[in-house]
């Protein structure tokens, strides 16, 4: 279900029947700040991206280090169904390097942009064309399939360009790369350039841009709209700087809004971008297109009650589809239709009555700007269940005073069968004060031991929900337990203990 004149807009395209997604997180991936991954892992993800169904892996940089070398032979001998290619600049030692791994295919590169040739190369447009040239008939005299990318290529003169990429397709590269290194096209200018170099180029044509912009992925759609059938990617956009097309989201558009051909297997999307995730310890924003913790998850209201409905109101595709779930989310937007869909889920019955101070309870929370997972809610509702209807005792206020050097004190204010009482008490902390507050307080109704006390942070964090477990007993040996799940420790402790009497209340009443 696809913005409705896509039919009609595509017949404008030149998409071509096949798109090779050539991934290069081991390479340019790697470049990314802070990323070195060992042998080991590298042979790891290329296994995890061949799973996934990408064309082509580029493994590296053979000729910089030993570990390149080693991890590129590797990943070649594994029999993988992607072919396996290398990074090589145009000298015969770094092609050699990838012949010594026994891998064929070769990804040379050279500067070509006027900032290339007089600042870092220092070389005149035709000595960087002739040595381009000199390094494809090196590599295709010995059996290499050749990718040449014209390092620079959307900051290099477009007359240049041509007759560099022409030159070097005369030479027999098998695929032309257009780079754009710095990432600095726009829709309009990436169209613009590969319309020019399509209609000069006779061969394969590839894209490799960065995201500098934040217009990667869109300059790469573009790009394939003219025709490139090739697009360099990284799982999760990884990269130099702000880093490459992002294969997940290049996949999924070109794959489900165009219909394009492409191997990848949609489905193991949002498994390898948390392998990749976590192997770089690159973490992703929740709301990172496709493969973000938060990008199926719905929240509000009106857009859980629609999904309830019908997935598809407020989703473009289905959390399947790339391997991803749903969820509903509870927080301040949080309608009836998500917390009666969670308890369904929960298999766990409440009463109009219940239901309804569950309700406000969530709302209360989310009010504070918390989110409540799904384990919050079990504990809210399970406390919910075993508060006993007749309330004797109500709690009415709190407050608690403490810090260093100063005794920490309560002041509990309570309603004892509609009588009001209040008392303050000092104690070893907040939590101690609170309970000598309440003891002292329903002392005349029941003298109560505490028996057992337990607090829990249901999640991880500071602002977790806190569930506080308590076992009292009086006298007369009657025993009750009491629970209670609340935004604040403290008093999560007070309504845990003041439940557990009431209930002991109760108990007694009807023994
Ligand atoms: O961004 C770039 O220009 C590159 C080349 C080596 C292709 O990564
Ligand atoms: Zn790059």
């Amino acid at each position: 279900m696809f913005a409705v004149n896509m039919e009609e807009a595509k017949k404008e395209l030149k998409i071509p029947d096949k798109i090779n997604i050539f991934d290069t997180t081991l390479r340019d991936g790697e470049q990314a700040p802070g990323v070195a991954l060992t042998v080991d892992e590298k042979i790891r993800v290329a296994q995890k991206l061949d799973e996934l169904g990408v064309d082509t892996i580029e493994v590296g940089y053979p000729a910089v280090s030993k570990g390149e070398m080693e991890s590129a032979k590797t990943i070649g001998d594994l029999g993988l169904n992607a072919r396996i290619s290398s990074l090589a600049r145009v000298l015969e030692r770094d092609i050699d390097a990838i012949i010594d791994c026994d891998l064929d295919y070769a990804h040379l590169f050279i500067g070509t942009s006027p900032l290339h040739r007089d600042y870092k190369l220092k070389k005149s447009k035709t000595e960087i064309i002739n040595q381009a040239v000199e390094a494809v008939e090196y590599a295709k005299d010995h059996g290499l399939t050749v990718e040449f990318s014209a390092e620079d290529a959307t900051r290099t003169e477009m007359n240049y360009l041509i007759e560099f990429y022409k030159a070097i397709e005369n030479a027999g590269t098998d695929v032309i790369n257009v780079p754009d290194t710095v990432g600095i096209l726009t829709p309009v200018t990436a169209r613009h350039m590969i319309r020019t170099l399509r209609k000069k180029i006779n061969i394969p044509l590839s894209l490799h841009f960065h995201n500098d912009f934040g217009l990667a992925v869109a300059n790469s759609i573009i790009g394939v709209e003219e025709g490139a059938s090739q697009v360099h990617c990284t799982i999760n956009g990884i990269g130099e700087r702000a880093g490459n097309t992002c294969l997940e989201e290049l996949v999924v558009s070109l794959k489900i809004a165009y219909g394009a051909n492409l191997n990848v297997d949609t489905t193991k999307l949002f498994n390898t971008s948390n392998f990749i995730g976590s192997i770089t310890n690159i973490k992703l924003p929740p709301q990172k297109p496709i493969v973000g913790e938060n990008v199926f998850t719905h929240e509000s209201g009106i857009h859980v009650d629609g999904i309830l409905k019908h997935s598809a109101t407020y989703e473009p595709i289905p959390p399947e589809l790339v391997g991803h779930q749903r969820r509903i989310a509870l927080g301040k937007h949080t309608g009836r239709a998500s917390i009666k869909s969670k308890l369904d889920s929960f298999n766990l019955d409440v009463t109009e009555k219940q239901f309804e101070h569950i309700y406000d309870q969530v709302k209360t929370i989310g009010d504070k700007g918390i989110c409540i997972t799904d384990e919050d809610l079990k504990s809210i509702v399970i406390t919910e269940l075993s508060t006993t209807d007749k309330e004797y005792i109500k709690l009415l206020g709190l407050n608690v005073m403490t810090g260093e050097s100063v005794s920490a004190t309560a002041t509990v204010k309570v309603s004892i069968e509609g009588e009001i009482l209040e008392t303050s008490q000092i104690g070893v902390g907040p939590i101690d004060a609170s309970i000598r507050a309440i003891k002292s307080l329903v002392k005349e109704t029941v003298d109560i031991t505490l028996d057992e006390y337990r607090l829990e942070a249901i999640t991880g964090g500071t602002d977790a929900l806190a569930e506080t477990f308590v076992l009292v007993s009086d006298d007369a040996g009657h025993r009750a337990t009491g629970r209670a799940t609340r935004e604040d420790v403290i008093l999560s402790s007070v309504v845990a203990v003041i439940n557990s009497i009431n209930k002991l209340l109760n108990i007694k009443e009807n023994s």
